[in-house]
């Protein structure tokens, strides 16, 4: 059951342990945890801001922003893995100057990694939101993602963009 954030942060009561479920309540109220939240926790629960910001930022989980509009989800599973799923996912870090789990400063495009796809046959795959993209390398990655960045959301025509059977 979804717990509201503000009956959470009402109901603190400085037992150990109690910041990440606090933390994890902001950020399914607010779909990240916001500045705002965090002078807010800090504030009730007098726990400094900067050790909120070292819980935040330890943990993957957390995001300090919005999802971007567009979601890349990069497979890290065993067949993209040996098909160079790691060169992937270092090209659109660099591309986009993000890390996995980062959103990029304009708001637009979110990193993510996944177990599996589920078209293991292209290797190595990405998602951008719905779409999926197989056989990338980094070259023909990079072209994909610029070509994407250019026509904001459009998709490229120049790598595989296929509906996969696992
Ligand atoms: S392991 Fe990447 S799609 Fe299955």
């Amino acid at each position: 059951m979804r717990e509201n954030f503000s009956y959470r942060l009402w109901r603190y009561d400085g037992a150990p342990g109690e910041l990440i479920p606090l933390l994890q309540s902001a950020q399914e109220h607010f779909g990240y945890i916001p500045i705002r939240a965090i002078n807010y926790i800090s504030g009730v629960t007098g726990i400094p801001e900067s050790d909120i910001y070292g819980v935040i930022t330890f943990y993957s989980q957390f995001r300090l922003r919005p999802m971007g509009k567009y979601i890349i989800r990069a497979c890290a599973g065993t067949a993209c893995h040996v098909s160079g799923a790691k060169m992937i996912i270092e090209t659109i870090e660099d591309e986009l100057g993000i890390e996995v789990g980062d959103t990029s400063e304009d708001g637009m495009y979110t990193l993510n990694t996944v177990a599996c796809i589920g078209c293991c046959s292209l290797a190595p795959v990405i998602m951008i939101n719905d779409e999926t993209y197989g056989r990338l390398t980094p070259a023909s990655l990079r072209k994909l993602l610029r070509e994407h960045i250019r026509k904001t959301g459009a998709k490229a025509d120049s790598v595989v963009g296929a509906s996969c059977g696992g």
